[in-house]
Parts: C-alpha cells; structure tokens; sequence
C-alpha cells in the first residue's frame, strides 16, 4: 500500500471516530471503523456493531462474529486478508436495525473504504448490507448466493451470522453460498491463495 493511501486510511479513521452525524454517536463507546488488510480484494459487509464491539471498537468479535470466523475458513480466508466493515458505524442501541437515517448519515464512510480498498469482491452479510450495495429491495430469502457484476466489482450476499445463529436451518444453502464464493475468489483473485511466505 502507498503512503498516501495509508494516510487516507488514517485520516478516514479519525473522522469517523469523531462523527456525530447522527444520534448513534451520542450513546457509542466506540465507533467501530473496520479491520483487515487495507489492500484486500475481499470486503465483506456487516450491518453494524453490537455490544461487544462496542466495547471492543472491532466488528464481528461477539457470538456472530465466531462464527463468521468459522465461515471465513470454509472460503480458506481470514482476517488477516480480507477486510470487515458495516453500513453503520456505531451501535444501535438494542441491537436493533440502523433506521435509514442513520445508514445514510453514515453511509460515507463505507463509501470511502471501498474507494480507498479498490476491492473485486464484496460479500454483503445479510439483507441491510445488500438493501445498501446491491438493491434497496433486496430479498435475502431469494437473493442470496446470487452474483452481480457492476463497475468491475463482484457482489454478493449470504445470511448474516446472527441470523444464522437464531435459525441454524439456513446453514445448509449458507454453506453453498460459502463455497461459491470461495470458487468466485480463486477465479477473481487467486492471489489470495497462492503460498505465504
Ligand atoms: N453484526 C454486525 O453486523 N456487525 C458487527 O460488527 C457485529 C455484529
């Protein structure tokens, strides 16, 4: 990565530590920008933080984010070589859904990081991320799994992790989904899996 782009990334990460665009940023502890390699092919998109990181001030590391640990292995990916963002940057106090005001307010953010990113694949972890990447109607029940190619970036969407956890019923076509993402990634960025070291 230059330096430049690692400067953006550092400017970016100070100004949404410092949002107060909407009400989320009154109850935050912490804004919770993202985490990964900045210059990862692969973004998957959650919806937005929940207590734990909150706290912590990193995506995904409650229950949902174990085990999107566990789906990454199954596309032979970790943490450490693609990125993890959300639509909205702060807790939703309750765990409820982001209410569209606050997805657009916020929504810039996510923006710029695809923009600093530069990713081929984006994977939308369940259906708000999908309302905002892919189609403001998304039906996650008939969509998922589905490919959409748009200004030279890969889309798709799989159940979100929490929603996996509440209904262990949808982990079969996940799993599907999981590896037709894993094909999508040797296919788009086979770098990804050539040998470390
Ligand atoms: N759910 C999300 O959508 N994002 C997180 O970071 C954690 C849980």
């Amino acid at each position: 990565m230059s330096a430049r782009d690692a400067a953006a990334w550092e400017e970016l990460r100070e100004r949404c530590a410092n949002c107060r665009a909407c009400v989320l940023g009154q109850t935050r502890t912490n804004s919770v920008f993202g985490v990964g390699k900045q210059d990862s092919p692969v973004l998957f998109v959650g919806e937005g933080p929940g207590q734990q990181e909150d706290l912590q001030g990193e995506p995904f590391v409650g229950a949902a984010g174990k085990l999107l640990d566990e789906m990454l292995s199954i596309i032979d990916l970790g943490r450490d070589n693609c990125y993890v963002a959300n639509v909205v940057k702060c807790r939703p106090p309750g765990n409820r859904d982001p209410r569209e005001g606050e997805q657009a307010a916020c929504v810039g953010f996510l923006r710029e990081q695809i923009a600093l990113l530069r990713p081929k694949l984006i994977i939308c972890l369940g259906r708000i991320a999908a309302g905002v990447l892919i189609e403001r109607d998304y039906r996650i029940t008939r969509q998922h799994g589905q490919w959409l190619e748009r200004d030279g970036i890969w889309y798709t969407a799989i159940y979100h992790p929490s929603a996996l956890l509440r209904d262990p019923r949808r982990r079969p076509e996940t799993f599907l989904d999981l590896l037709s993402i894993r094909e999508k990634v040797w296919e788009v960025c086979p770098e990804l899996y050539a040998p470390r070291g």
